[in-house]
């Protein structure tokens, strides 16, 4: 077959990306070493995304570009493992390990090494790699039978859809949800009435076999491989020595491991992660011990159950009991009314708690949780303090079930409770409670991000009534501030400015500001990139809305219902006058670049004092253009654009015979 010269070109240069793709994914992902901008790495894969768009016989199954699949899976099928996924025997206390030990030494001749991993609390997963490529990817099921989750485990970053090397394995390990994104999961949900996941394990298994891959690849989940159970040619003799083996084939294991030739060893490294066990950014509930050596672990053998060569330790859950004094109901931005359960102080895992968010009232119905009721707190996630469940024998005979509020805690209209919600909603749209909450949205960090205009200050503005909407904001002046609790004319001075500065803040901001439902910090920036003006937004339909990477229906929807509100758009119309921006200022992404344009898919350097231009500015214009603009001259590169006291890049470009554009030739092409 006589491929054209431009096919050619683009095989080589999709390989190369995939390449380097794959290296910065590893180093960011599994070794927890970036060594790139994730700007750079967002240009290359919208690079490798133009090529596969421009030539779809170029798209490898295991592409970056390929994590996501587009459609909804029709559910998951039932795989037989090749060897049963078996579970392991626990123990509690440190007598409970030397019951093992002693059990080991009587099957195991010679010395004994034990091996001890962090028990990782998420879901056990197997992957099948052939020849190097990942095949197949099953939960564990009922041990024998799992599903096959092939389609979202390729969403998990951590996942290499192709080794280091050409081998046939197959590998197990825990798939989990840090700490943090099972917060920022939870209190979205909540925010936005839906119920909320127990604990990061459920979150991890919810989001795992969610039908739509999408959603799985927003939620953020990691895994931490810790066994090899079929391994080809390799040569491994160790428990210890797989895991490097994974490691150097790319997979992503756990570094919080050692080695002990004693039980009173093992007890040690136990102690020390009960310490340590909080600051994780991940939940343990143990420490597995395995005995090293597989000839050993042969002799060891097994029952029908598990291994003999392993225990499980589970660590005691921390829990502790309580009394609820009150129950608080508050109103979020959205309208939902959360309730909160106000107890005695206790201390538990290293804090004070006397707060306990309730989720929502299908919750309180649930758990039968009552005003009096001496309850149990846990730390869901290790940090945010939760109620697992009531004392009942307690509980006293004239207790009562908690009332739940008819009328809005702010505002006094009647509260709603949504066929598809869990929760209870005000949906006055005058709501005071939600206004406040509005305001306070939309001048933080990841919003409009005004400087020195905390939550107090903000409850004080609405408090007095000198602001009601966001868009009083713009309307405030120096004396109303000095009105303000502990605020001096210097810092009322600064306050003003930084609200002055926020109206040059870049379109996402204000998007995100704006409190849509269902559009965070990322789908705005997503929208921002697409459209550029609140304008073009406007006018997009959800079809159109829907179909960038990233945005759903959900989102899509959303957005359109949110445009088609009159109190919106006089609220935009309110900001527009007040001169804030609505353009997005931020940089281009490639997707959008004009294939016809001169620079498409040109490596050009720039070099040398620009009269005409900011160096970054143009950075960003000609890589809107469709441009990849890179610091140093090769063979590769295609244009040099060249300012005044151009040094040794401008002679090594002659020599190179690479075209040489002054300021001039580019104003000709693009204007000033
Ligand atoms: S080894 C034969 N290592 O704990 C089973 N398991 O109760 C070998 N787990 O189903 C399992 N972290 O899902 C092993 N470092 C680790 C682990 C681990 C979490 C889970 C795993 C297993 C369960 C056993």
């Amino acid at each position: 077959m006589v491929l054209d010269n431009d096919f050619k070109q683009a095989q080589e240069r999709v390989d190369e990306l995939i390449t380097l793709l794959d290296r910065y994914s590893h180093e960011y992902y599994v070794l927890d070493r970036p060594s790139i901008e994730d700007s750079e790495y967002d240009k290359l894969y919208h690079e490798l995304l133009h090529l596969e768009e421009t030539y779809p016989a170029l798209i490898q199954q295991d592409s970056p570009t390929q994590r996501v699949g587009g459609t909804l899976l029709p559910g998951f099928e039932k795989v037989e493992h090749d060897l049963p996924m078996l579970s392991l025997d626990n123990a509690f206390d440190f007598e409970g390990l030397q019951a093992f030990d002693k059990r080991v030494q009587q099957l195991v001749s010679g010395e004994i090494e034990y091996e001890c991993e962090l028990k990782i609390d998420g879901l056990a997963v197997s992957l099948k790699y052939e020849e190097g490529k990942l095949t197949q990817a099953v939960t564990r099921g009922d041990g024998r039978v799992g599903e096959n989750v092939t389609g979202n485990v390729k969403t998990i970053k951590a996942v290499p859809l192709k080794l280091r090397r050409p081998v046939s394995i197959e590998a197990r390990g825990e798939i989990y949800m840090p700490k943090a994104s099972f917060i920022k999961l939870n209190t979205d949900r909540e925010e936005q009435g839906e119920a909320v996941f127990a604990n990061p394990r459920n979150a991890a298994a919810g989001t795992l076999r969610n039908l739509d891959p999408k959603v799985t690849a927003s939620r953020n989940l990691n895994l931490f491989l810790y066994s090899m159970v079929q391994y080809g040619e390799l040569e491994i003799e160790t428990q210890s020595e797989a895991l490097e083996t994974l490691e150097k084939l790319g997979l992503r294991t756990n570094p919080d491991r050692a080695i002990f030739q004693s039980i009173e060893g093992v007890w040690s490294y136990i102690e020390e992660y009960q310490e340590k066990r909080s600051q994780l950014p991940y939940e343990i509930d143990g420490i597995v011990i395995k005995v090293n050596r597989f000839d050993e672990q042969e002799q060891a053998g097994y029952t029908v159950k598990a291994p003999r060569w392993a225990i499980a330790y589970k660590f005691p859950a921390e829990e502790t009991k309580t009394r609820i004094n009150e129950i608080e109901w508050s109103v979020g931005r959205t309208g939902v009314v959360t309730p909160t359960a106000i107890m005695d102080a206790v201390q538990l895992a290293g804090t004070t708690v006397k707060r306990a968010s309730l989720h929502n009232v299908d919750l309180i119905k649930e758990r039968d949780i009552r005003l009096d009721d001496l309850v149990f707190v846990r730390k869901a996630g290790d940090i945010i303090p939760e109620v697992v469940r009531v004392d009942f024998d307690s509980r006293t005979e004239n207790s009562v079930p908690c009332e739940i509020p008819v009328n809005c805690p702010a505002c006094e209209s009647e509260l709603v409770h949504l066929e598809d919600e869990v929760a209870l909603r005000c949906v006055n749209p005058k709501c005071p409670a939600q206004a406040k909450e509005r305001l306070i949205h939309f001048v933080s960090r990841n919003a409009m991000n005004i400087d020195g205009l905390g939550e107090k200050i903000v409850i004080q503005l609405f408090e007095r009534h000198l602001v009601e909407d966001v868009s009083n904001l713009y309307d405030l002046d120096l004396e109303q501030l000095m009105t303000l609790d502990k605020i001096a004319e210097k810092s009322a001075d600064n306050l003003l400015k930084a609200i002055e500065g926020s109206k040059r803040n870049s379109m996402e901001r204000l998007l995100f500001g704006l409190g849509i439902k269902h559009v965070g910090a990322k789908a705005a920036r997503l929208l921002s990139e697409k459209y550029e003006t609140i304008e073009a937004l406007k006018q997009a339909t959800q079809e159109d809305i829907q179909v960038i990477e990233g945005i759903g229906e959900i989102i899509a929807e959303s957005v359109v219902a949110f445009f088609e509100l009159e109190a919106a758009i006089d609220l935009l119309d309110k900001l527009k006058a007040h001169g804030v921006n609505m353009t997005y200022t931020g940089p281009k992404k490639v997707e959008t670049a004009d294939t016809t344009s001169v620079f498409y898919d040109k490596t050009i350097v720039i070099t040398g004092k620009l009269e005409h231009y900011k160096r970054n500015e143009l950075k960003e214009t000609l890589t809107r253009l469709g441009a990849n603009v890179t610091g140093s001259i090769s063979k590769k590169t295609d244009i040099l654009i060249a300012g005044a006291d151009a040094g040794s890049k401008l002679t090594k470009a002659q020599e190179l015979e690479v075209p040489v554009w002054d300021e001039e030739a580019l104003i000709n092409e693009i204007g000033q």
